[in-house]
């Protein structure tokens, strides 16, 4: 189990683009680990495309991409062939992690109760972590397997956790990148023209209290 702000646990890694050691694969980049079921299950396939068209999104926000599932290698090379062939075209450039021996899941927090293989070995859920370029791990998701995930909202997370790590805001429900967002409570009512040149607005609630305070996206 890894919490926020840990520093990612380093492993060595059997992938489809070669071995490497995981935090050489990070260097000092934004990079996200999602794992899969197993090769060959629809939903995972409807993922890794949707993953591979969404890559130049991803190249803009400078965040590396690294896909893990319980079979090897040569099954994943298999697949991919498979991946490529569904939906818009794609290739399939970043890596997938073979964790046949369910490892990295066990380590990582990620084994699925619910699911397993046709050897009755437990498969994988949806995990995704995001890690910084400090290699602390900013976020965490785990979904159950029957469960496919929203790739638009890892990219608007994403947006979210660059944004916050530059400026003293948080970003509220449903922003998206170009909102409004909210100034942390840690910020002084004196401090805040110097912080924010662009402007603060403060919600008046009956509380009078003055914690809801908004402010144009700071660049
Ligand atoms: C899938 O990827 O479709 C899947 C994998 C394991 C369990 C359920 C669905």
């Amino acid at each position: 189990m890894v919490n926020l702000g840990d520093i990612f646990p380093d492993f060595d890694a059997e992938t489809t683009i070669g071995n490497f050691k995981f935090h050489d694969y990070i260097k000092d980049s934004w990079t996200i680990l999602f794992s899969h079921p197993a090769d060959y299950t629809p939903v995972c396939t409807t993922e890794l495309s949707r993953v591979a068209e969404l890559e130049p999104e991803f190249k803009k926000r400078h965040v590396k991409l690294c896909a893990l599932s319980c079979d090897d290698v040569e099954s994943h090379h298999g697949w991919i062939k498979d991946i490529e062939a569904y939906g818009a075209p794609h290739t399939i450039t970043y890596p997938i992690i073979s964790d046949k021996t369910r490892k990295l899941a066990v380590k990582l927090g990620m084994v699925d109760p619910d699911e397993k293989d046709v050897a009755g070995m437990p498969l994988t859920a949806r995990a995704v972590f995001i890690i910084g370029p400090d290699k602390k791990l900013k976020l965490s998701i785990l979904y159950p397997a029957t469960t496919g995930r929203n790739f638009d909202e890892i990219l608007r997370v994403i947006d979210s956790l660059q944004l916050t790590a530059n400026h003293k805001v948080a970003t509220p429900v449903d922003w998206k990148c170009g909102d409004k967002c909210m100034v942390v409570p840690s910020v002084k009512v004196e401090d805040e023209k110097h912080i924010f040149p662009k402007g603060v607005e403060t919600i008046n609630v009956p509380s009078g209290k003055c914690y809801l305070r908004k402010t144009p996206q700071p660049t």
